[in-house]
């Protein structure tokens, strides 16, 4: 019976005998950030290392989860500031029930440069968007949990001020992180902010499913739902869509690759799509087709890719560079803006509802 109490005591203090590298206090390595904002609910998130793996004699990998708090009882164009666990601080403003004037960025390809990328976020930051579309890939590859770190590293002044709204690129390889991080439940879904309804899309159809068949009955769920949804929003002044893949490119090396998403095309012409952004080129591209505009923004880090193939009477402005753009928004018309890194206005056009 003694020899048992001895036994109970010493696993008790175990844990306090053991190196306290496997007792490593939390950290946190990402965020906060607001995701999911509406006009009465948002979810918080933040990312906390628990510990590091070791892996070989001196590569050590992060232990990472997500963290979140979901609410609901905001008021439609509020300023919310929060302070979560540890004592870091964020704010966002919930979206306007009416049609108002607001500010958004468009972004992404944000992988490999990561001091150019670091520029792009700083300069997004000092514009104080009120939403932030990130168009994909973030990083180089959304399995891999040492990249997230950087990531967030490199975002966090911008997105612990804004409400962040980011598509799958090929790049993040449909990852579960991708999911826990931002509180995504499905890879497609729209939201209402001051007149302008906005949807974002699954267009990296290759890592979306496992078998050919799985893929395919994904990709006519999201068209089927895409119809449907833009259907039904056809009492919004605009429809913008947010999406990896472009449907048109001036990349010659790359006109051949994206056929899926063409299959959206005829959609977003019978539902009077304002604007559709798309990233996966590294470069700035400005494409109207049947009445549809198409941007490329794909500026953010990742290593530019040439603009030499424009296509006539669709392409109206490309530049290779680095770059972000600014929607911005009041009733009844929205005024576009690229903006390359070194400040210069690369093109300005205003879209009318
Ligand atoms: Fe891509």
């Amino acid at each position: 019976m003694l020899k048992k109490t001895a036994l109970s005591a010493f696993l008790l203090i175990l844990p306090a005998l053991l190196p306290s590298k496997l007792c490593a206090e939390d950290k946190i390595v990402g965020g906060p950030f607001a995701v999911n904002v509406t006009g009465r609910s948002a979810t918080i998130g933040w990312v906390v290392q628990s510990g590091e793996v070791k892996v070989g004699e001196s590569r050590l990998v992060p232990v990472l989860r997500a963290e979140k708090v979901s609410m609901t009882g905001l008021k439609a164009g509020e300023t919310i500031s929060y302070t979560i666990p540890g004592g870091l601080h964020g704010t966002f403003k919930t979206a306007p029930a009416k049609p108002s004037a607001f500010e958004a960025v468009v972004f992404g390809d944000t992988r490999t440069r990561h001091d150019l990328h670091r520029k792009i976020v700083s300069a997004i930051e000092k514009t104080n968007p009120d939403l932030v579309f990130h168009t994909g890939d973030l990083v180089t590859d959304g399995l891999d949990t040492e990249q997230w770190p950087r990531f967030f590293d490199i975002e966090r002044g911008m997105l612990n001020k804004t409400a962040f709204y980011p598509v799958l690129g090929n790049h993040e390889r449909n990852s579960r992180r991708f999911y826990e991080f931002f509180d995504v439940s499905t890879p497609y879904y729209s939201l209402d902010w001051g007149g302008v309804h906005f949807v974002l899309l699954n267009s990296d159809l290759g890592n979306a499913a496992m078998s050919a068949q799985a893929r395919e009955s994904f990709w006519s769920e999201q068209l089927r739902w895409l119809d449907e949804d833009l259907a039904k929003a056809q009492k919004s002044e605009f429809r913008v869509v947010v999406m990896h893949h472009p449907p048109f490119t001036a990349v010659k090396s790359r006109q051949a690759g994206n056929t899926p998403v063409m299959a959206m095309v005829p959609l977003f012409e019978k539902h009077h799509v304002a604007v559709v952004f798309s990233g996966h080129d590294h470069n700035y591209q400005h494409h109207l087709n049947k009445g549809v505009h198409y941007i490329v923004t794909g500026g953010g880090g990742a290593p530019l890719y040439p603009v030499d193939a424009p296509i006539e009477g669709t392409t109206v402005k490309v530049e290779s560079t680095e770059h972000y753009v600014r929607l911005l928004a009041a009733p009844g018309s929205i005024r576009m803006e690229a903006i390359a890194l070194d400040g210069r206005n690369l093109e300005s056009f205003e879209l009318k509802p």
